[in-house]
């Protein structure tokens, strides 16, 4: 698989159709127990241009007050997150190299406006297991670069069904999505692009 730089694996085409169409149909199930939200910076109050939900024991949120954090609720439900789907503990379980299963799979879903900043992962005390990302639907434009936020950065395309492992020496690059193309899959009945982190939060003290 091509290492896009130490610890930084990019897994082209590791769900099939099939299964694609199968994280879909999860993912649909999961948003009606758990809807869509949109995240805000902290202390600004800035909306994400993502929409966002989670599954797992722990979801990644953000809001004004509070800023980034898990915690084991919807933020606006207060229920509990549904379970991951198998599919994507699928991804974990063939990529991730680590002991222990996710606890949270943040689900980001883009419109044809979306992106994401460049930014790091780095609210998770278990900074020892990768992030396995997911992408479906629409292709993106994805860049990566070092620990500082200056540095050098390169992009790469990311197209339905590729995995992503951000690990090792990676862990901690700052990344982001520039884009997103419209129309260049067929995989969402109205388009835009998912993507699926699967993180492990705590450590086994934690
Ligand atoms: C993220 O960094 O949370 C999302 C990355 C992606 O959408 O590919
Ligand atoms: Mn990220």
């Amino acid at each position: 698989m091509p290492e896009l730089a130490p610890g930084l694996v990019h897994h082209p085409a590791f769900f099939d159709r099939a299964a694609q169409e199968a994280l879909v149909a999860a993912l649909r199930e999961a948003v009606r127990a758990a809807p869509l939200f949109t995240p805000r910076m902290p202390r600004t109050g800035k909306a994400f241009s993502v929409r966002m939900t989670n599954c797992g024991a722990l979801g990644w949120v953000s809001d004004r007050e509070r800023g980034y954090r898990y915690q084991a609720t919807h933020p606006e439900t207060g229920a509990p997150w549904p379970p991951i789907p198998e599919i994507a503990m699928d991804a974990w379980r063939g990529t991730a190299n680590y002991s222990r299963p996710p606890e949270a799979c943040l689900v980001n879903f883009y419109d044809a406006a979306a992106r994401m900043g460049l930014h790091q992962d780095r609210d998770e005390a278990a900074l020892d297991a990768p992030v396995v990302s997911i992408s479906l639907g629409d292709s993106c434009l994805f860049r990566f670069g070092g620990e500082d936020r200056a540095g050098p950065t390169k992009s790469i395309r990311l197209h339905s069904g590729d995995v992503v492992v951000i690990g090792g020496a990676s862990r901690l690059c700052f990344h982001g999505v520039d884009r997103v193309m419209p129309g260049s899959s067929m995989l969402l009945r109205e388009g835009g692009r998912i993507n699926l982190t699967l993180r492990r939060v705590t450590t086994p003290a934690g």
